[in-house]
């Protein structure tokens, strides 16, 4: 097992009607600047009742902050916080909101003579203090409400980085909220999970038994969930299990002293800058592929996870793997995804320039 450090310094306020914990999450004096993102959270009339419970404190709002965040439009925001002296930021969405949000804290804070942009071009390294957040999740996902990481794209490069930061001191996760999900990013929440999952299980064996047992049982539980939920998305216990298994598929529960992949996360995370494609949709178009590309290296643990996972005993090395991989892709069209690039009208052009940009960067991929 190698060395690691764990540090989850979120505390999680889990389950109906938490939102009434709000207030008391605050600094009392706190000049709070909550975010939010294309209107969902005002729809839904969860903006409101936020309002509601912090009645009295003093308020800023910033909407409009668009799937994949976007430097450009998380700059307004930044200005906003300068100019308004905050000193707190609520985020108020999924991920995407979560991920701007931590941007903007670290931004706000960097020295003004230079561009945040660096902040992502050195993955967060040069970020010295960031205002403190705290967020309200609606879309169970990214493990944003309980990591530090943060990806954030770059409209005029097309380019989309991660950096790590700042975790939220709180996050507030009421599986209500999730009600008024679109059925597309339900299924794209759940395959998101199910992906971060596999980065950090699918590398070798015999590393430890307890953190892939640990990722075999968040993977089997989203297979078992997934059709109910699809079949009925206002039931308050599955969603409760979903949002659970999003936040422990990447906290860093089961990252302890094993290797990570993340190769499908790098390569996804271009699709989306070249072609938009939203983030849980390009790592199941990724994933199978990338299995059979490295059905070799990855053979041993391939095995096992077909054999835990999906049941898959009989047959030789070679079946078992061609049926793990099989039942892997079952498993994202079962969800009403797509799984191959020309379904998505993505072609071979697109490949060679993601593998041009990998070599430019001298991006090393895999564990
Ligand atoms: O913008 P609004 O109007 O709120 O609508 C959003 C958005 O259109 C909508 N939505 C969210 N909650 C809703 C809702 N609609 C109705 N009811 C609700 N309760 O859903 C759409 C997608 O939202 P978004 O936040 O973009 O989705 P997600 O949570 O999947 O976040 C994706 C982003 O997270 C990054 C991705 O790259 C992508 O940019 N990731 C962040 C990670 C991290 N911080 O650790 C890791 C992940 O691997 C991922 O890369
Ligand atoms: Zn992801």
């Amino acid at each position: 097992m190698n060395n690691f450090t764990l540090h989850t310094p979120t505390k999680i306020l889990f389950g109906k009607g938490q939102v009434a914990q709000l207030r008391e999450q605050l600094p009392r004096d706190a000049r709070i600047l909550i975010t939010y993102g294309g209107g969902s959270v005002v729809r839904s009339g969860l903006l409101a009742q936020i309002r509601s419970e912090l009645a009295g404190m003093t308020l800023f709002e910033f909407g409009g902050i668009e799937p994949n965040p976007t430097y450009e439009t998380l700059m307004g925001a930044v200005e906003l916080a300068r100019a308004e002296r905050v000193d707190f930021l609520l985020a108020v969405g999924g991920g995407s909101v979560l991920d701007g949000t931590k941007f903007i804290a670290a931004a706000a804070h960097y020295d003004p003579a230079r561009d945040p942009w660096h902040i992502l071009e050195t993955v967060g390294g040069e970020v010295g203090s960031a205002i403190p957040l705290g967020t309200v999740l609606t879309l169970p996902a990214t493990g944003s409400e309980m990591n530090a990481g943060a990806v954030i794209s770059n409209l005029a490069t097309q380019e989309k980085f991660a950096f790590h930061h700042s975790f939220p001191q709180f996050s507030i996760l009421d599986p209500e909220a999730t009600f008024s999900l679109p059925p597309f990013q339900v299924a794209c929440g759940i395959a998101d999970t199910f992906v971060h999952v596999m980065e950090q299980y699918l590398t070798v064996t015999g590393v430890s038994p307890l953190m892939d047992r640990w990722a075999e049982g968040i993977l089997q539980t989203l297979i078992e969930i997934a059709p109910k939920i699809r079949a009925n998305q206002h039931d308050y216990d599955q969603m409760a299990n979903f949002m659970l298994c999003a936040t422990m598929g990447l906290n860093g529960f089961i990252a302890m002293g094993v290797p990570q992949d993340w190769a499908t996360h790098m390569i996804g995370h271009e699709l989306t800058a070249l072609h938009g494609v939203t983030h849980g949709q390009t790592l199941v178009v990724v994933l199978p592929a990338l299995m059979s590309v490295m059905r070799e290296q990855k053979k041993g643990k391939i095995l096992q996870y077909g054999e835990r996972v999906f049941g898959i005993r009989e047959g030789s090395e070679d079946e078992r793997i061609d049926r793990t991989i099989r039942a892997t892709e079952e498993f994202f069209r079962s969800l009403g995804l797509a799984t191959r690039l020309h379904e998505l009208q993505i072609g071979q052009d697109t490949i060679d320039e993601i593998v041009r940009r990998f070599n430019e960067r001298g991006s090393r991929l895999g564990e």
